[in-house]
């Protein structure tokens, strides 16, 4: 679903972001990337989503070199692709509802369903009263929420969620985590940047570490403590 081959990035007037990291996701995963602040995470995703591009090194996504696609198709390929950004990227002109209908309409959705299925996500994330509310005037936890529904509305085949929950209260936390949970039991592979150690120590799926810009782990190595013998894992 996802490969990278030496992938690095380098902003422009910056040391690497990103140095020479392969890494495969299947079909089907649920993947942690983790890493202290700046270790290159949210650098990953802007690849994987091509907001951005590897200065270096192959990215495939569902089988396809996305150098080799050109502009054009990209649209394409993100109709498969769910997006929670950091930053939440919300529409502010547009109310919560419209927010978590966009991805509906791309898909021609005929407008009913879309209505039913916007109030059933604004529900599942506990904001149906704050359906007719405009972006900028709810809490950063409530707009990372709709961000979480309108990432999930399409169903994507691909889910990437950048610190998903993380301005959230721990019962929010779960509620989030378990709906990314359900949505990868539905057949979404979800990749999920975290610097929450918790979320890593609940729930045991793989963890990809990196450390300023390099990956120095993939597996289950890092719920172990240092010294604690951690083989190489496969
Ligand atoms: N648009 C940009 N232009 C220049 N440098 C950037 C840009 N975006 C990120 N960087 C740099 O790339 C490195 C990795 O940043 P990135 O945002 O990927 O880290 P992160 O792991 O997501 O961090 P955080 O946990 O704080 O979100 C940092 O050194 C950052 O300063
Ligand atoms: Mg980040």
């Amino acid at each position: 679903m996802i490969q990278l081959f030496h992938v690095t990035k380098e902003y422009p007037g910056d040391g690497p972001a990103l140095q020479d990291v392969t890494l495969e996701l299947d079909k089907g995963e649920f993947v942690f990337l983790t890493g202290p602040s700046g270790a290159g995470k949210s650098t990953l995703l802007k690849l994987v989503f091509c907001d951005e591009a590897p200065t270096s090194g192959q990215l495939l996504l569902f089988g396809k070199n996305v150098a080799k696609i050109g502009a054009r198709a990209v649209p394409y390929l993100r109709r498969n692709i769910g997006v929670v950004f950091q930053d939440f990227k919300l529409l502010p002109q547009r109310t919560v509802a419209e927010n978590v209908a966009l991805p509906l309409e791309v898909q021609a959705m005929p407008d009913k369903e879309i209505r039913r299925r916007v109030k059933q996500l604004l529900r599942s994330v506990g904001l149906e009263h704050r359906a007719e509310k405009f972006p900028p005037s709810l809490s950063g936890g409530e707009q990372q929420r709709v961000a979480v529904a309108r990432a999930l509305a399409p169903a994507p085949a691909l889910l990437l969620a950048d610190e998903p929950t993380g301005n959230l209260d721990p019962e929010r936390t779960l509620e989030v985590m378990q709906l990314l949970a359900d949505a990868n039991a539905r057949g979404t592979t979800v990749l999920v940047a975290t610097h929450d150690r918790s979320l890593l120590e609940r729930y045991k799926r793989r963890v990809v570490l990196l450390e300023r810009g390099r990956l120095v782990s993939d597996g289950d190595s890092i719920r172990r403590a240092p010294g604690a013998g951690a083989g190489a894992g496969g």
